[in-house]
């Protein structure tokens, strides 16, 4: 107290002396060690100082000044709001209180002498370890073992080299970036969408010893510029931020005036147009690394095709990248796939779901819905049975969203029932089960939802309740989402009206639009970049060439196939082993080896109340043609209209005498009431639908 206070007498009594602001960072240095009530007695004397000095200070030599961010920087600084101005407001992140007693220093220091300290960084604090060495950085964290691939990803990036990493959810990939960080007093910059996830893993950096910083849209009015003062000065060595920070001018150079020992792009697979998790400013994210000398990068994915690897690869411009891709199995997770079809079904689902939910071993849950209104049937039938139950989907506010996220994390609630819109970043450790009510659109999808269970690696399941008739749904999103040359054209043309100067800026949600905005851009039309408000910024090149476009949209539909197929055979089949297609879906060759429990088709899921069980089993091994008898004269027009579409090749090409029964015996009106008749797949329907059911029609 009293050399601060001696400091301040200085610097007050002479404030453009040459000594004047090292002595202020000397204080700035102290200010740390003093208790609560010494600094609220010194803030009105150093706000002072500070401010004195800062009008004593001669202007900083103008630095290089390249794309002209300086100047505007320049601008920027003397209010101090101002420099985050360009950032759209919503969530509030209590961020500042959080992380350490040096943030309130700077609050009270930065605020009036921010371009001082701008001018003059202080030194990286000390610190101590240095260890460059994988293991002895574990230890640093209290962990004793590596899982799967992280080893080598961390190794990757101490040796400087790019990396590609990809894990399954919850096999380990923060640990990949956070243990290099440990390791440099330089900054290790993280990119992720993820809010609260960058909000937990920053504090409890900062909890080590490694200060931490957190850049994210809305929240404390100061907490952005106070992390932007950390990174400038130094003290800072990990900088966690959201995609859309970087369309910030301040944040860029800030950045630039660090070393950069690492950037980390986290679920890179946001880069890729082609997925729903889509986000415009990761687009930004390959010149951000370019202009920052191309440090070491890592992009981590859970994402496990081929084609959105290589194309964040490309996208990011990652070097020669170090691909690090751990086995895809979660031994501690059992997978069952329960049947329900025919009558009484949903009753049945109902019920089965409700029974394994009140069981206290699978608590906490998730409960995988298709649609919002099913998410909140299901959220009332389970309240309703009393458990302590959330809904969560797309159609809540941001607000409402994260309160019923945070009431699931901290373990008030017990089950979230949720569509897809809940998943990403979900980092709680102890979800016992994962329960899919719904199909999801693809095994990818459906991986990784149900890897939300035993992320602390202790026994969990994942069970698919899976209908036939829920086929039907995903194969209308398939229709629905299916672009055509000619919405591609007109969407091109739509641009081109809307356009300035060349250039028209979007919303990038609806999915349609962002299907036949990839095939422009691919197929030459058209250059994609981040505009403001997480909106794309469309460049308009020359005209398309149309076989491309015809070729990527074909493209694009045949990967929704793929996907329905990939989930179908999954659903469906009752004879190999979950695991075992999981795995070979991932192209994973390893042996299965769970840890206990596998799936239903080696165990049959005797955990669950017998009596629905049996009964499920049953209705499900019934063979299709158990119905009442069809005569011959109502199969006759069928049989007819199948020699007709088999066009000479052998009739039960296109289908056999058993599913033409059935077609009798139902009368499907509709594609999705066709998809429910065993033997047909989504293969017939795309061929066959249209004839078929206008016959029946008749
Ligand atoms: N080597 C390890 N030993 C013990 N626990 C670990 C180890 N590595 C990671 N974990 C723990 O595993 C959990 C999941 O890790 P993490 O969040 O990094 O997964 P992820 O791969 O990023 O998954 P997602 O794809 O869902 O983001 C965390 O709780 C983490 O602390
Ligand atoms: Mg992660
Ligand atoms: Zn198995």
């Amino acid at each position: 107290m009293q050399r601060a206070l001696a400091s301040l007498a200085t610097v007050l009594a002479d404030p453009g002396a040459p000594g004047a602001a090292d002595e202020l960072a000397r204080l700035r240095a102290r200010w740390r060690e003093l208790a609560p009530e010494e600094r609220d007695a010194l803030t009105p004397l150093a706000r002072l100082a500070a401010a004195r000095v800062s009008a004593a200070a001669a202007p900083p030599p103008a630095p290089a000044d390249d794309d002209g961010y300086l100047s505007y920087l320049e601008g920027m600084a003397s209010t101090a709001a101002a420099a985050e101005a360009d950032e759209p407001p919503p969530a509030t992140e209590p961020r500042s209180q959080q992380v350490s007693g040096r943030q309130t220093t700077r609050d009270l220091l930065g605020s009036t002498a921010g371009t001082l300290f701008d001018a003059a960084p202080a030194p990286a604090p000390a610190r101590t370890g240095g260890e460059r060495d994988p293991e002895s950085l574990l230890h640093l964290l209290g962990l004793t073992a590596f899982r799967p691939g992280q080893r080598e990803a961390v190794q990757a990036a101490l040796d400087g080299r790019d990396a590609l990493v990809v894990m399954p959810t919850g096999g380990g990939k923060s640990l990949c970036y956070q243990l290099p960080a440990l390791a440099s007093d330089d900054l290790t910059v993280v990119v992720s969408p993820l809010i609260a996830l960058m909000r937990d893993q920053c504090q409890r950096l900062t909890d080590l010893g490694h200060p931490a910083v957190m850049l994210a849209s809305g929240g404390e009015p100061d907490a952005n510029r106070i992390a932007l003062d950390q990174i400038r000065d130094g003290s800072a060595t990990v900088c966690f931020a959201a995609p859309e920070r970087f369309a910030s001018a301040a944040f860029r150079n800030a950045l630039a005036q660090r070393t950069i020992a690492l950037f980390v792009v986290d679920e890179a697979h946001c880069v890729s147009e082609w997925g729903h998790d889509f986000r415009p400013d990761y687009l930004r994210l390959a010149q951000v690394v370019a202009d920052l000398g191309h440090p070491p990068t890592m992009a981590c994915t859970a994402t496990a095709t081929p084609k959105v690897a290589e194309e964040i690869v490309a996208r990011l411009g990652l070097r020669d990248p170090e691909r690090v891709r751990s086995g895809f199995d979660r031994p501690n997770i059992s997978f069952d796939v329960l049947p329900f079809d025919g009558e009484g079904s949903v009753a049945r689902k109902r019920a089965t779901l409700l029974a394994g939910l009140q069981m206290p071993e699978n608590r906490p849950a998730v409960v995988y819905c298709g649609t919002r209104k099913s998410t909140e049937e299901i959220a009332e039938l389970l309240d309703g049975a009393g458990l302590t139950t959330v809904g969560y989907h797309a159609g809540m506010n941001a607000q409402q969203r994260s309160l019923r996220q945070d009431a699931f994390m901290r373990g008030d609630v017990d089950v979230v029932v949720a569509t897809n819109a809940f998943g990403m970043g979900v980092d709680k450790a102890d979800v016992r089960s994962v329960w899919h009510w719904a199909l999801p659109s693809s095994l990818e999808a459906y991986y990784q939802e149900a890897g939300r269970a035993g992320r602390d690696g202790l026994p969990a399941r994942a069970v698919l309740l899976a209908s036939r008739s829920d086929l039907g749904r995903l194969v209308r999103f398939i229709k629905e989402a299916e672009v055509t040359p000619a919405q591609v054209g007109a969407l091109v043309g739509r641009l081109r009206v809307q356009a300035q100067e060349g250039v028209a800026e979007l919303e990038a949600g609806a999915e349609g639009d962002r299907i036949a905005l990839a095939v422009a851009e691919r197929a030459g039309a058209l250059r994609l970049t981040p505009g403001a408000g997480g909106r794309l910024r469309v460049e308009l090149a020359g005209d398309p060439d149309p076989r491309a476009v015809a070729q990527l949209c074909r493209a694009a539909t045949d990967r929704r196939w793929q996907s329905y197929r990939s989930i179908e055979a999954y659903a469906s089949g009752h004879d190999r082993c979950r695991r075992r297609q999981l795995l070979d879906h991932f192209g994973d060759p390893a042996p299965v080896a769970p840890l206990g429990r596998c799936c239903d088709v080696d165990d049959p899921p005797d955990w669950l109340p017998p009596i629905q069980v049996a009964a499920k089993r049953s209705r499900a091994s019934a063979p299709v043609d158990d119905g009442p008898p069809v005569s011959d004269a109502e199969l006759e027009p069928l049989k007819a209209w199948r020699r007709e579409r088999a066009a000479g090749k052998p009739a039960y090409t296109v289908a056999n005498d058993a599913t033409l029964r059935e077609i009798v015996r139902r009368r499907p009106a509709s594609a999705a009431a066709l998809l429910e008749i065993r033997g047909i797949g989504p293969s017939f329907v795309e061929k066959h639908a249209e004839s078929l059911l206008e016959l029946l029609a008749q």
